[in-house]
């Protein structure tokens, strides 16, 4: 799979697929409370990507090389799962974290994001994870523009984790998207500064960063996708679609209820102070 950059019309169209992603996020939320099975989740999430947006669910019978097809139509993540959690019928409690990773199809076009939802009171140290995990994925997503270095992305996802004492998940990454949900280049979240490919206006990526409290090692349970952390330590994650542009960048995963953005990020042209003389 080679690396495309899209024209104004692909653009136009992982815009709609992007936001639409966002919206079952946000429909999602309010759901995500103690009692819910990921399985009621699931069915939510399919009825409300085919009915309500009149999309596809993409991870819905994935079977990427080697895998057997994904049996449900979103990832759910609890605790010390890192990703690709399969929606069951066991009930969340008080006190899980949770990532639901969503990716539809919208005309062709592909949105992949997901988020971290807190089930009713956790930890401080969940909340801490959550929290360090979103601002890993912007730290990341701030580096993209025309020219920069797929290295620059990683070196300040895993700086800004490391950091904070957390550790990067190796086997698992961003990734191309458009046409296909997975395309290239891998986007590695961890790197040195000036190394790999350099980004082009026009190529979509995501941006997903897989952190643990504890040690960086993962292993795949017996169901063939989960994937957990070795030491059972909490694991968190988010995720962004994002356009590169030849100044910056552009989330296209963004939504009316899209958890705020860090102080810490600066918008990419600096708003103009007009002094009236
Ligand atoms: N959504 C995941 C990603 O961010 C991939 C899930 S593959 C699935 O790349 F088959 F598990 F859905
Ligand atoms: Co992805
Ligand atoms: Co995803």
């Amino acid at each position: 799979m080679t690396i495309t950059i899209k024209d104004p019309e692909g653009i136009a169209g992982m815009r709609i697929a992007g936001r639409l992603t966002a919206e079952l996020l946000d429909y999602l939320a309010p759901f995500v409370k103690p009692g819910i099975t990921t399985n009621e989740l699931d069915r939510l999430a399919e009825a409300y990507t085919t009915q309500v947006l009149g999309a596809i669910s993409a991870p819905l019978n994935y079977a990427p090389g080697g895998h057997d097809p994904y049996p449900k139509s979103i990832c759910t993540s609890i605790n010390h799962q890192v990703c690709h959690g399969i929606p069951n019928d066991k009930p969340l409690k008080k006190g899980d974290i949770i990532n639901v990773d969503v990716t539809l199809i919208k005309d062709g076009w592909h949105g992949d994001s997901s988020r971290m939802y807190m089930v009713g009171e956790v930890s401080v140290a969940a909340r801490r994870l959550c929290k360090l995990t979103y601002e890993a994925m912007w730290k990341g997503i701030m580096k993209v523009r025309e020219g920069a270095y797929l290295g620059d992305i990683g070196h300040a996802i895993q700086s800004f984790s490391e950091g904070h004492g957390l550790s990067v998940v190796r086997e698992y990454c961003g990734h191309g998207i458009g046409r296909n949900f997975h395309e290239d280049p891998q986007v590695l979240h961890y790197g040195k500064p000036g190394t790999l490919d350099q980004l082009k206006a026009g190529m979509t990526i995501t941006i997903e960063p897989m952190l643990n409290v504890g040690r960086k090692d993962i292993k795949e349970l017996g169901d063939g996708w989960t994937i957990v952390t070795k030491d059972h330590s909490l694991s968190a994650q988010w995720e962004h679609t994002v356009l590169v542009t030849p100044t910056g960048y552009e989330v296209l995963t963004l939504s009316a209820h899209s958890p705020a953005i860090p102080d810490f990020v600066q918008p990419a042209m600096p708003a103009v102070t007009l002094s009236v003389p």
